[in-house]
């Protein structure tokens, strides 16, 4: 029998077993079986109908779900790191709390980015296309030449601990050098390790062979990657995107891989997804995955798990910790 003094947490999405179960041995948990995005209006029922809900980066949780009362929730546990899906500040004005899952995810995200590097550079999403659809004709010395990134510069840009995590990758694995821009300096024992250069933004883009961007999505930093970014890029750069899609013009970035400003990309996010810009699929110098940066066992049960801490100390009337509004 339902016990009535268990807050009612709606969780938008299908989770890992074990946090599914861990919810519900806390929390009058109503889970979404079908695991399709519950849109606006499930949103907004959600919202009016639950104390709490843990949602992540497929629920738009804009102004106008959150504007339409009733609004019975208190907590917006979001699963992920990156909540540029919230609008902070309707859920503030309506004194709905937020919460992220920082920390967990870093390493497979970082992981994913040099992996996504490397794709680019070596050309392995054309490699792979060109053996499964039977046109391999042999080794040849002229084959499929990519280039290398041991010894070329990175550009990271937003070096919080995503970007930073990349970097000591990049440069204690690959041996690259190492450029950067970010809001906060990298602490001086960091930098010395990293043998990191500061640089303005542009000069990221103009002196990096790769630049992989690690900014969270909020109005300044959308479009950060335009065309005269682009155009800053040697002709061999290379722009790496595991944060978030809006953070390229996606039709820039389209115009510069077709026309060779740029010679490659990897993409993990997408400005409207789950739609890729049709002039993306179309070209074989980009590399396109759905999305998976924190997708693992691993990270995906310890976003659960901490999306949980934060539902608990709410629950028990204790401060947040990773409270982001
Ligand atoms: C994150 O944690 O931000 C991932 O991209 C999923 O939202």
């Amino acid at each position: 029998m339902a016990n009535p003094i268990r807050p009612v947490v709606t969780v938008t999405r299908r989770l890992p077993a074990a946090v599914e179960e861990a919810l519900a041995e806390r929390f009058e948990c109503r889970f979404n079986a079908a695991d399709t995005p519950l849109g606006a209006v499930g949103l907004r029922q959600a919202l009016a109908e639950s104390d709490a809900v843990l949602c992540t980066v497929s629920d738009d949780i804009d102004a106008a779900v959150l504007g339409t009362e009733p609004v019975r929730a208190r907590l917006l546990a979001n699963f992920g790191v990156g909540y540029g899906h919230i609008d902070l500040a309707a859920a503030r004005a309506l004194g709905v709390a937020v919460t992220n899952t920082p920390g967990v995810l870093t390493d497979d995200t970082a992981d994913l980015a040099i992996a996504l590097m490397l794709m680019a550079a070596r050309g392995l999403g054309s490699g792979e296309r060109e053996l499964r659809s039977g046109a391999w004709t042999g080794w040849r010395p002229m084959h499929h030449l990519g280039t290398r990134l041991s010894g070329k510069t990175l550009g990271i840009v937003g070096m919080g601990r995503i970007g930073r995590a990349v970097a000591r990758r990049a440069v204690h694995g690959f041996g690259m050098r190492l450029v950067y821009c970010s809001r906060t300096p990298l602490p001086e024992g960091e930098a010395a390790a990293l043998d990191a250069v500061p640089l303005e933004l542009d000069a990221v883009f103009s002196q990096a062979d790769v630049v992989s961007l690690h900014v969270p999505s909020t109005g300044a930093t959308r479009h950060l990657v335009d065309r005269r970014r682009l155009a800053l890029m040697p002709r061999h750069g290379i722009l790496v995107n595991t944060a978030r899609g809006d953070v390229v013009d996606e039709a820039a970035l389209v115009e510069a891989l077709a026309r060779g400003v740029i010679a490659a990309a990897g993409l993990d996010v997408y400005e409207r997804e789950p739609s890729v810009s049709p002039g993306l699929l179309a070209l074989d110098n980009v590399v396109l995955l759905p999305h998976l940066g924190s997708a693992t066992v691993e990270s995906r049960t310890a976003m659960g798990m901490r999306a949980m801490e934060n539902l608990v100390a709410w629950s028990e009337g204790r401060a947040l910790p990773d409270q982001v509004a």
